[in-house]
């Protein structure tokens, strides 16, 4: 039996009106208007049948089919500001299996990289391909194939203004049901060209180039590219606008729809069958959210924001538990992590990356002399105890804070359930700040401690010489300082948090931030304690594994470019006072305290006289949620968070603290969860 031919509409979408230049996309670039470059392009993109237009019913647009008509092309006309359902009126009406949507400022767009696009939906059996989600492209080559199919659901289903705005954001939003696959650029540094058309400048830009390349064939992009390469000042014009505009500014707008939790909580069924808490981590799990008033799983992430199973878009101020410092998708750590791809993963030698990344961390940590490399913190972390017990030939631990999951912890916590007793009896947690119980818990066990580790800062800043004063204890009882800065490391400043408080330890330990993402851990120190490494045994097949490596040297070299540290001080600080104000506002001081440093700030819910601060988090967080927030104990700003998402975070705080308020004063708020409380795994800090 024969099988129907499938068939393809590109669909430019072309209006008139425009706030910087109105007319634009009939004015006259060379020979023809704009709009005759896209349709010219679009007819000969490989694997397209048809090219229509979709503009809008308002009068200003008549132009648009006047010129459609004179041009014998067809056109679809519909609402302006409900573009996704003008775009499902013309698929369904032309029949078109698949859409490809392309838009009517893009005069350069390049039919062989377009074709490339469709190519890939077809070849993948994707519901949705393109080459804008990520971001790699020059702007101005833009465009989206997908299938009539998916964008007749996103018709029917999509509630939030952006979503029928722009068309694709639903589909592209809910990759549980739709499969999205993205052209990536193989070139890195494009997506700084500007090629659309928006203002003047972009005119003269585009008049600029096309007055060297000529209106008589469809310049490739690689011929735009290296026009700009021989005259750089062509360029000069266009370059001020941000990419896409139009849709930041919507969004910022956006109100927060949430489309529920079905879908994350099937998924939780189904992955408790198989999978023991159901994730691999306590802290992302059931157990630790708002469970049925939450997302549980999630699909993707874009530089501060992520999106969850049931297509619900959140501001992420988790970040993945802090490795992400970056934010989702940094180019040029994705672009790093490619590199290395195109040369493989893990080897069955060293590569030379483990040493150029030990010379970075030497050159920029005051403790790290040397180098090793693991992939969880827990490695680095239970590397520095083997060392230390292995130098000074003792076997006794102080512990203050969080260090991971290994025996020789977690046998010190209340969580410590298969640890063996005798492990258990050798670590001894401290609190943080508190001199005199460091010197206890030695004079305890002379001669017995082999080291001290602590976070070097998580919910309180360290008094004045309480850092160096544990230093000199550990030091005048024999013992050796290690500094977990798992957290605190490519966080709190380049050289970690030591290098903020000029306390340098003799091991410590790094992790979480150090990959944006890839795991990858370091403990580094002394030369003479590091060497201990040659007589105990630590190995792991994994800790030289190249990608990860890679992507943390693209990131470190990112932080050191482009000042991302100040920025989650700045960032962090900035929500902090207005958190802070609006904690004030809603009489909540006393329940509600952000405590710790700007770029981790940790939240701090307190009792109340009539209801306990865990059900306060659980109602909290549910309202958190609901206005388009992941987080859960604490601030973790990334450096893509930007200003929409400050914005976001404030309204959301506002709107959660107000409603938590009125239940409190109601003396209802246990009755009123939608979740049961969360209680904690164990307290750590
Ligand atoms: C301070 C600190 N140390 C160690 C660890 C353990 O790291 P991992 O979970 O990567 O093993 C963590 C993890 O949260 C941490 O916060």
């Amino acid at each position: 039996m024969a099988v129907a031919p499938v068939t393809t509409l590109a669909l430019i979408q072309a209006r008139l009106q425009s706030t910087r230049l109105p007319g634009k996309v009939l004015e006259t670039l060379g020979d023809r208007p704009v709009l005759a470059w896209v349709v010219r392009a679009a007819q000969a993109i490989p694997g397209v049948d048809r090219v229509a237009i979709a503009t809008s019913t308002e009068a200003p647009d008549d132009a648009i089919v006047a010129w459609a008509e004179k041009s014998g092309i067809p056109v679809y006309r519909g609402s302006e500001k409900d573009v996704l359902r003008r775009f499902a009126d013309a698929a369904s009406q032309d029949g078109a299996d698949i859409i490809m949507r392309l838009t009517a400022d893009c005069p350069l767009l390049d039919p062989a990289v377009a074709g490339m696009v469709l190519r890939l939906l077809k070849s993948t059996g994707a519901d949705y391909a393109s080459n804008v989600d990520p971001a790699t492209w020059p702007d101005g080559l833009d465009c989206e194939a997908f299938t009539r199919h998916a964008l007749l659901i996103a018709d029917r289903e999509a509630a939030r203004p952006s979503e029928r705005e722009h068309v694709t954001p639903f589909i592209r939003a809910n990759r549980a049901r739709f499969k999205v696959e993205a052209l990536v650029n193989p070139i890195p540094g494009e997506t700084a060209e500007r090629w659309t058309l928006d203002t003047p400048e972009d005119l003269a830009f585009l008049r600029g180039v096309v007055a060297e390349l000529g209106s008589d064939t469809i310049p490739p992009y690689g011929a735009v590219l290296e026009l700009l390469h021989q005259k750089p000042s062509l360029r000069e014009v266009g370059k001020r606008q941000q990419r896409n505009e139009g849709y930041v500014d919507s969004v910022n707008l956006d109100p927060v729809i949430s489309y529920g939790y079905t879908r994350s909580d099937a998924l939780l069924k189904s992955a408790l069958e198989i999978i023991p808490v159901g994730n691999q981590t306590f802290s992302k799990s059931y157990l630790q959210l708002p469970n049925g008033a939450a997302p549980l799983f999630l699909t993707h992430g874009q530089g501060g924001r992520v999106w969850d199973v049931d297509g619900n878009e959140y501001v992420d101020m988790v970040s993945g538990l802090l490795p992400i410092v970056l934010g989702y998708r940094d180019p040029d750590v994705d672009y790093a992590i490619r590199g290395q791809l195109t040369r493989g993963i893990s080897f069955s030698l060293a590569t030379s990356l483990e040493q150029e990344l030990a010379r970075v961390l030497r050159d920029i940590i005051p403790s790290a002399e040397m180098a090793r490399f693991g992939k969880n913190g827990t490695d680095a972390t239970s590397a520095a105890i083997r060392m230390a017990r292995g130098f000074t030939g003792r076997e006794r631990i102080i512990a203050c804070g969080y260090h991971g999951w290994q025996d020789w912890y977690v046998g010190a916590t209340a969580r410590k359930r298969g640890v063996p007793a005798a492990v258990q009896e050798l670590t001894t947690m401290v609190p943080y700040n508190d001199l005199d119980a460091f010197e206890t818990a030695f004079l305890a066990h002379p001669g017995e401690v082999a080291c001290v580790i602590m976070e070097t800062m998580n919910v309180a800043e360290p008094k004045p010489g309480f850092l160096q004063g544990v230093k000199d204890l550990a030091h005048q009882h024999g013992a050796l300082l290690v500094f977990d800065e798992i957290i605190t490391g490519f966080r709190f400043a380049l050289g970690g948090a030591q290098s903020l408080f000029g306390v340098t330890p003799d091991l410590s330990c790094f992790g979480k931030a150090m990959a944006n993402g890839m795991p990858l851990s370091a403990v580094v120190g002394r030369r003479d304690v590091m060497m201990e490494m040659e007589k105990i045994f630590i190995s792991g097949t994994f800790g030289g594994e190249a990608l990860s490596l890679a992507a943390s040297l693209a990131t470190i070299e990112k932080l050191k470019r482009e000042a991302v540290i100040p920025k989650l001080w700045s960032l962090g600080e900035e929500l902090t006072q207005d958190v802070r104000a609006l904690v004030t506002k809603h009489g909540l001081d006393g329940i509600f305290a952000l405590t710790g440093a700007a770029p981790w700030m940790l939240l701090v819910i307190n009792d109340h006289p009539k209801v306990r601060k865990e059900a306060i988090k659980t109602m909290f967080l549910t309202e958190m949620l609901a206005r388009g927030i992941l987080m859960n104990a604490s601030h973790n700003v990334c450096w893509a968070h930007d200003a929409t998402d400050m914005a976001r975070m404030r309204q959301a705080w506002d709107g959660a603290l107000g409603v938590v308020a009125q239940e409190i004063a109601g003396g209802a708020l246990i009755e009123h969860l939608k979740a049961p409380i969360i209680e904690p795994i164990f307290k750590v800090r």
